[in-house]
């Protein structure tokens, strides 16, 4: 538990122009650039609106898309009828089937009470010219859309609520925070500068889990000296990913309480603090600029910048020993920064000046089979970091979720336009597959918000570019799908050996139940561009959502029936591909998110990430839970950054233990379970060279669904295992419920009780 503030800094990106060649298309007219005129909205504004919720109660009369101003929107607050829809007030249950994008358009809006952000609801400004949600100087309330109730306390907080608390409910929110998923911001400048300079004004509440985004976000606040004002205000949450963020002013860039989280690209200015965590058990912040910030701080920092900071990280706790927590800082440059690393009220860590600090660190270090910590604050062995992972100034590449924002409207073509229809029961594979093969590469793919079942492997071909709205769902069912000695890719993107870009956001990829023998996502596609071939916003879901048939009612916690299998194997990135992943959640559902959100569910899939690709991989902001006998297998791999990963071990596990109810499958270079293997592995590394892990937050909460386990770190013994032959460097690990948070060639080498960090165990460092 750090409390600080830091200042971080942003990757500038590197516009790329690329020419698309399409693989396997027969259009004649490859897409080329933006052709949106300069006056022109931003496309999604005017692209015909025809998704629809295909297990919504009434999906003929829902509306996905909603323009704010056809809802009346003018300057001075939103009326959004989702409220008589969706949850207001009470305690609120989470929902598959009302999925929502609500779309600024260019323009001021005046605000004078929160905007709600529901559960499974994008909102989205124009990106071309992002919306000004400017916070009227009487502005009361939490937030910024729909109505919205009053706090209980009367501090006037302006911004998007994602979580708003429950008046006079004595701290009960809307959602439980841990599970609310399924949510993104986008494209907004949020300006708290008429409201006075001591309101503690705030931007955005955002009290929220897996499979959420905010991205680019300018925070205007006040910069006046004693002011109340902040950016981003978080309490708890677990885990989620943000970036391409500007703070400017404010007493706190983002103030921030939440587990397992990543931070890519962002640029604080003129706080006084730039980030402050009240508690943590692990944060990732890739590319951080500060400027002028009173203090700076955080947990796994790399690629930052800080200038004419006085403190780049200082630490509330006293800096001797293990109560100091972890820190791990690589490749942060300091210009006129006085101490690098501070303690409050106390001594410097680590000197500042102006200087490049390459891999430091506060915590306990490990290297090879020791299991001896090493308690240090001093400079740490720094990873190998392929070249192919770096951009031009030698940071780790980052990629921003395309938009398309220069692109016109009749650049994109709809799948529903095409013929398919969406509705979770018509057979679109046919109608898919003749949409990419028609226009990859000559269009944008856009898939109007809906479920497409798809009956056979469906493939993307390389050169494609395609767009979700609201998380579409393309969703694998049927015979094909059942035969785990014989599994079969629902979505196949590329073919082996194929090389050109793909991009894809906003889509989950699932499967009806059951499906033991479905690959998800077969990622074959290879690209010589650095990160053309990627992944944003998208998710694997399996079960647990309308539509699956696998809810409580047919899977409920403890049943072991084969009709409740998910899939084989939710992802595979290939031997000849390679791939930038940036927010993707792959869940196998715990519990059924349409019937009351808390009940139970045991549903199988086999396996999680499966990497077999020579690089480069990125995956920013990933994670795995709850598949069978892992969660990321990394074979043969080589050249990746993993930051941060975070894992769940099935719940029902040892009963049964893994493999079962799958077997293992050599073919996919399974791991073979020795009988004291009882749990699944959440990270498991064969033969890999060159494998960064930048934050790690493995957990490990149940044993056949009971938690006294967690009182002494025995819901299971191993859980992250490296072999010999591999070269990986691991960076901020943090554990819960294990009793050996590492271990080589299956053998424990990092104690858990050498680590206690608050509700986690922590390792600073590990290298062979
Ligand atoms: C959320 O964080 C606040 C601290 O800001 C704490 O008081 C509250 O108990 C937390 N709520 C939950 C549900 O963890
Ligand atoms: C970083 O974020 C800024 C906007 O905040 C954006 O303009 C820039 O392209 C982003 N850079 C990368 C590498 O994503
Ligand atoms: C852990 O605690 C349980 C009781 O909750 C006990 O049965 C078990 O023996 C303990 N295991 C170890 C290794 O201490």
């Amino acid at each position: 538990m750090l409390a600080f503030a830091l200042t971080l800094l942003a990757a500038a990106a590197a516009a790329v122009v690329r020419p698309v060649t399409a693989l396997g298309s027969s259009c004649s007219s490859p897409l080329g650039a933006g052709t949106a005129a300069p006056n022109d909205p931003y496309w999604l504004q005017n692209i015909k609106h025809q998704g629809i919720a295909a297990f919504n109660s009434n999906p003929s009369s829902y509306q996905v898309f909603r323009n704010v101003k056809d809802f009346g929107a003018k300057g001075d607050g939103v009326t959004d009828d989702t409220a008589a829809i969706k949850c207001g007030g009470g305690t609120c249950d989470s929902s598959t089937t009302t999925p929502a994008v609500v779309f600024f358009p260019q323009g001021t809006y005046k605000v004078s009470s929160p905007i709600i952000a529901y559960y499974y609801t994008q909102l989205i400004g124009d990106a071309r010219n992002p919306p000004i949600l400017l916070a009227d100087a009487t502005f009361t309330g939490m937030a910024v859309i729909a109505q919205v109730p009053l706090m209980a306390s009367t501090s006037s907080l302006p911004g998007a609520d994602a979580d708003p608390y429950i008046p006079n409910g004595g701290g009960a929110q809307w959602y439980v925070n841990q599970n609310n998923f399924f949510r993104s911001v986008r494209n907004f400048i949020i300006d708290l500068r008429q409201m006075p300079a001591s309101a503690s004004a705030t931007g955005i509440h955002w009290q929220v889990s897996q499979a959420t985004s905010l991205m680019n976000i300018v925070f205007q606040m006040s910069t006046a000296a004693g002011n109340a004002h902040q950016g981003i205000w978080m309490e708890n949450g677990s885990g989620g990913f943000m970036g391409d963020l500007v703070f400017n002013g404010g007493k706190y860039g983002l103030w921030v309480g939440n587990q397992q989280f990543t931070v890519r690209n962002i640029t604080v200015n003129n706080a006084d603090t730039a980030v402050y965590s009240i508690w943590n058990w692990g944060w990732t912040f890739q590319g951080v600029t500060i400027n002028n910030c009173q203090t700076v701080g955080a947990v796994a920092i790399i690629d930052a910048f800080a200038s004419n900071t006085p403190i780049f990280l200082r630490n509330s706790q006293p800096s001797n020993g293990k109560l100091a927590g972890s820190v791990v800082l690589n490749n942060v440059h300091l210009t006129n920064v006085p101490t690098a690393v501070g303690v409050v009220g106390g001594a410097t860590v680590l000197a500042g000046g102006t200087t490049t600090i390459d891999s430091w660190a506060q915590g306990n270090v490990f290297s090879g089979t020791s299991q001896s910590a090493k308690f240090v604050q001093a400079a740490v062995p720094a990873p190998t970091k392929a070249s192919s992972l770096l951009d031009s100034a030698g940071r780790i590449f980052g990629k921003m979720h395309p938009q398309y924002e220069d692109y016109a409207v009749d650049q994109f073509v709809s799948v529903r336009d095409q013929g398919a229809k969406g509705d979770g029961t018509t057979d679109d594979t046919a109608a898919l597959q003749a949409v990419f093969d028609k226009f990859s590469g000559c269009k944008i793919i856009f898939i109007d918000a809906g479920t497409y079942l798809v009956s056979n492997t469906l493939t993307i071909p390389a050169g494609t570019q395609v767009v979700g709205e609201a998380w579409s769902v393309i969703l694998g069912s049927g015979s094909a799908f059942q035969d785990q000695n014989n599994p079969k890719a629902v979505v196949r993107v590329g073919s082996p050996g194929d090389e050109g870009i793909v991009e894809i956001s906003d889509i989950i990829f699932s499967t009806r139940g059951p499906a033991a023998g479905a690959i998800v996502v077969e990622w074959n596609v290879h690209s010589n561009e650095q990160g053309g071939a990627g992944m944003w916003d998208s998710h694997i879901r399996l079960g647990g959502a309308a539509g699956t048939n696998l809810l409580v009612a047919n899977c409920p916690a403890g049943n072991t029936d084969a009709s409740c299998a998910a899939a084989f194997l939710a992802l595979h990135l290939t031997d000849q591909s390679n791939a930038y992943l940036e927010g993707t959640w792959v869940w196998t559902a715990d519990h059924d998110l349409d019937s009351g959100g808390s009940r139970q569910t045991s549903i199988f899939s086999g396996r999680g990430i499966l990497s077999e690709s020579a690089g480069p991989v990125w995956m920013i902001g990933t994670a795995s839970e709850h598949q069978t006998l892992y969660q990321y297998s990394l074979v043969n791999a080589k050249d990746h950054y993993l930051g941060l990963i975070q894992t769940e071990t099935p719940y029902y596990q040892p009963v049964p233990a893994p493999p079962a109810p799958f077997s293992v499958n050599s073919n996919f270079d399974d791991p073979s379970f020795s009988s004291s293997q009882t749990s699944a592995w959440a990270v498991h590394i064969t033969n890999s060279q060159d494998i960064i892990i930048f934050g790690a937050g493995l957990y490990s909460f149940f044993q056949n669904y009971g938690q006294t386990c967690l009182d002494n770190n025995t819901c299971q013994s191993q859980i992250f295992d490296i072999d010999t032959a591999s070269t990986v460097f691991v960076y901020s690990l943090s554990t819960v419920g294990v009793t050996w948070q590492l271990s080589v060639s299956e053998q424990g080498v990092i104690p858990a009780s050498a680590g206690p960090n608050g509700f986690a165990e922590t390792a600073s460092v590990w290298t062979r």
